[in-house]
C-alpha cells in the first residue's frame, strides 16, 4: 500500500510547516499549498524521508484550488488529510469602530472563504476515495485560533473569521463522518512566528506576567504534534472535536 499522502496549505513556513514536518514524521508524504516559494520547506520535509510536493495555490482561488489538487492526483492518486492552515491576520490592527471593508474581505477571504470551498472540493475526494474502497484513515484539519472565542476588538474581523472556522469545524465533522471522515480542529494559543514577531514585545510581557499557565511561547511543533496525533487516528472516534494548544490559556483560572 502506498503511503498516506497530506496536504498542509500555508506550509511554507510557520505553523503549517511545523504541522507539514510533523506529518513527515507520522509517516505521510506532503503537499505543500502555499502563495510562497516552498522549495526550502520542500526540502526539510525530505530531509525526514518523506516526498514532498510543493504546489503554488492561492487558497482565494477556485482555479489554483483545483490546480492543486489535479497536481496532487496525478503525483500521489491519493490524499488522506487536509490541514486548513494558512490564514492571515489583518494588515493593520484597527479599533471595530473604524476598521474598514477592504480588510475585512481580505481576512474572511482567506481564512473562511478559501478553506470552505477548498474543504468542499477535498471532502468530494475523499468520499471518491472512501466508495471505491482505499483503504486509510481520512481527516481535515483546521487551525482556527483562541480568538475563535477571545474578544480583540483591535482586530474584530480576525476573530469572526476564527469564529466561522469552528462552526465549519462542526459542519464538515457532521456531514463527513458517514463516509468514515473525521474533523478536527487545533486551536493554537500564543505561537512564534511571523505572524505574531510583530507583537513578541507585548505578548512576552502578557506571558512574562502569566496570561498562560504555562509560561512560554508555544512552537510550530507543539501544533504539529497535535495535528499528526489528529490525522494519525489517534483519536479515531472523536470528530468535530476542539484540541487547545494553548499552554491553557483557554482556563478560567482563580
Ligand atoms: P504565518 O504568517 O507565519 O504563515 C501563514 C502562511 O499562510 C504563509 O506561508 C502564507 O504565505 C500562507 N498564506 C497566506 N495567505 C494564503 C493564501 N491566500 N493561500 C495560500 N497560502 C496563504 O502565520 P502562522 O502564525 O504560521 O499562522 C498559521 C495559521 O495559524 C493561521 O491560520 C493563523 O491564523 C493561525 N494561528 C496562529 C497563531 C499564532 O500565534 N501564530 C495563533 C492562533 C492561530
Amino acid at each position: 500500500m502506498s503511503r498516506p499522502v497530506a496536504m498542509v496549505t500555508g506550509a511554507a513556513r510557520g505553523i503549517g510547516l511545523g504541522c507539514a514536518q510533523a506529518l513527515a514524521r507520522q509517516g505521510f508524504d506532503i503537499v505543500i499549498a502555499d502563495v510562497l516559494a516552498t522549495a526550502e520547506a520542500q526540502t526539510s520535509i525530505t530531509d525526514l524521508g518523506a516526498a514532498a510536493l510543493g504546489v503554488h495555490c492561492d487558497i482565494t482561488r477556485d482555479d489554483q484550488r483545483q490546480a492543486a489538487l489535479a497536481a496532487v492526483r496525478e503525483r500521489f492518486g491519493r490524499l488522506d488529510c487536509l490541514v486548513n492552515n494558512a490564514g492571515v491576520a489583518p494588515k493593520v490592527r484597527a479599533d471595530i469602530l473604524e476598521a474598514g471593508e477592504e480588510s475585512y474581505d481580505f481576512v474572511m477571504g482567506i481564512n473562511v472563504k478559501g478553506p470552505y470551498f477548498l474543504t468542499q472540493v477535498v471532502a468530494r475526494w475523499m468520499i471518491e476515495q472512501a466508495q471505491a474502497g482505499l483503504e486509510g484513515f481520512r481527516s481535515i484539519i483546521n487551525i482556527a485560533s483562541i480568538s475563535s472565542y477571545t474578544a480583540s476588538p483591535a482586530r474584530g474581523e480576525y476573530c469572526l473569521s476564527k469564529a466561522a472556522v469552528s462552526m465549519a469545524t462542526k459542519l464538515w465533522a457532521a456531514r463527513l463522518a458517514e463516509y468514515g471522515i473525521n474533523v478536527y480542529e487545533i486551536r493554537p494559543g500564543i505561537i512564534a512566528t511571523d505572524m505574531t514577531s510583530v507583537v513578541k514585545e507585548k505578548y512576552d510581557k502578557l506571558i512574562d506576567e502569566g496570561l498562560t499557565p504555562i509560561r512560554r511561547w508555544g512552537s510550530p511543533q507543539d501544533i504539529g504534534q497535535a495535528v499528526a496525533a489528529c490525522a494519525g487516528g489517534a483519536l479515531g472516534f472523536s470528530t468535530g472535536q476542539v484540541i487547545d494548544v494553548d499552554g491553557g490559556f483557554h482556563m478560567r483560572v482563580l
